[in-house]
């Protein structure tokens, strides 16, 4: 392919790749690792469509040179993992466990070693099952559990890691682990999940409190956003549509950046609100940091349901695999839109997650030709570029994922990597995709 056909992103634009440790470690019950809410989780039946576990998962935890050697090939600049708590304080409480600590230690210095700046996320789902024994994110106490962890690994890594992320997308661990009941804990309390989301946002600022009190220069966020889009100009469905909006987005980057939550949202917040509360949240940003995958459709429901909103299909536009559409589009206008209306409150944008699951495995050749993820990512970058061209501040794009893995209650179902894992073998084999990802980093006029 001539280098002209690959989207240009100004000097000093990271590309990097994400991963989290729960996808991809495997070893939970080695060094020390107390059990998490996920190891419960997949243990129930039912839970997990193909019933499998994150028992062994890419085996990443004893594939850590081959693992980033691979990214070292790729020519990132940064990769972006989670610290399990549960390697940490295996109770989720009490002293750090040192072998836990030893882990990524010596990951990190993998990572520096071989140009790849770590971005570190410290809540990436698998909460420490002895806390949620106690209530989980519903109590407040948790909250203070997470600070002190934050300390901990703050004090050891703040002086070689370049990123920092308190919580992944609090919305998708709040609403499917609290609310729906889809992710673990399992828990189906449909709008009594408030608490738990109010209490991870309080967990965000109070580790980036910590962090900075740490030596952490760059604390950030990882968010996930959708453009919520109206099923029809019917009024009803445009009105759910906004309380939903405000549901799914509002509710978490307006405390992050504004320090109050979405007007109409206020009150429901009354009963786990304490003062001083909003003020913890906003806590200043280094940079914001959104997961983009698509965008979603809203309708009224009918009277009789559970919920007051139904999800209904975006029709008119390719899938993935995974059965989600294909809009590059929604993620410029997202990007413009939210630079128009958070300005000065917005710090500079990464794009922390993009990427797309397609099963395609190897052939008799050895070739995986995921020409699709190609199409996807060159969309999404190009994507990114326009935006940036209409003045947003975008200053780097992690594709989520290395390699494929664990994906929650998929199991190993969707394949999100540019690296194929075969998970007979754990033999890992480079996509397509990734050739493509490296020519494209390698096109960069000056990259990071
Ligand atoms: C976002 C989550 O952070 C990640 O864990 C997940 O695998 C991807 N979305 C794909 O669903």
């Amino acid at each position: 392919m001539p280098p002209h056909d690959f989207p240009l992103l100004p000097p000093g634009f990271r590309f990097g790749t994400s991963t989290a440790s729960y996808q991809i470690e495997g070893a939970v019950a080695e060094d020390g690792r107390g059990p998490s809410i996920w190891d419960t989780f997949t243990a129930e039946p039912g839970r997990v469509v193909d019933g499998t576990t994150g028992e062994v998962a890419c085996d990443h935890y004893h594939r850590v040179d081959e693992d980033v050697a691979l990214m070292q090939e790729l020519g990132t600049g940064g990769y972006r993992f989670s610290i399990a708590w549960p390697r940490i304080q295996p109770t989720g409480r009490g002293p750090a466990n040192e072998k836990g600590l030893a882990f990524y230690d010596r990951l990190i210095d993998t990572l520096l070693e071989h140009g790849q700046q770590p971005m570190v996320t410290l809540y990436h789902w698998d909460l420490p099952q002895a806390l949620e024994d106690d209530g989980g994110w519903l109590n407040r106490d948790t909250v203070d559990r997470f600070a002190e962890y934050a300390a901990i690994v703050g004090e050891r890594f703040a002086d070689r890691v370049e990123h920092w992320i308190p919580v992944n997308e609090p919305n998708v661990a709040s609403v499917l682990g609290y609310s729906m009941g889809t992710h673990a804990p399992g828990k189906k309390l449909l709008f009594d999940f408030l608490p738990a989301a109010h209490h991870l946002l309080l967990a965000h600022g109070r580790a980036a409190i910590e962090l900075r009190r740490a030596g952490a220069t760059s604390i950030g966020c990882a968010n996930n956003h959708a453009p919520i889009w109206p099923a029809s100009d019917d009024d009803a469905d445009v009105g759910m549509s906004k309380i939903f909006d405000a549901l799914w987005n509002g509710m978490f980057l307006e405390p992050m950046l504004l320090g109050r939550y979405p007007a109409d949202l206020m009150p429901l917040f009354d009963d786990v609100m304490q003062d001083g509360d909003l003020a913890t949240i906003r806590q200043p940003l280094d940079f914001y940091g959104v997961n983009y995958y698509n965008p979603m459709k809203i309708a009224a429901a009918d009277e009789d349901s559970e919920i007051p909103f139904d999800v209904r299909e975006v029709i008119g536009y390719p899938t993935t695999d995974f059965g989600w559409p294909i809009v590059p589009d929604a993620l410029r206008e997202w990007l413009v839109m939210f630079r128009a209306r958070f300005r000065a409150a917005l710090p500079p944008i990464y794009i922390t997650e993009s990427g797309c699951s397609y099963a395609t495995g190897p052939d008799e050749n050895g070739v995986v030709d995921d020409q699709a993820r190609i199409d996807y990512l060159r969309s999404h970058v190009n994507a990114v570029s326009e935006a940036i061209t209409r003045g947003v501040d975008v200053r780097g794009y992690y594709c989520w994922s290395l390699m494929d893995n664990f994906e929650w209650a998929e199991g190993y179902t969707q394949r999100f990597g540019l690296v194929h894992v075969d998970y007979e073998t754990l033999k890992r084999t480079r996509k397509n995709s990734f050739h493509w990802y490296a020519d494209l980093i390698a096109a960069q006029p000056q990259h990071v």
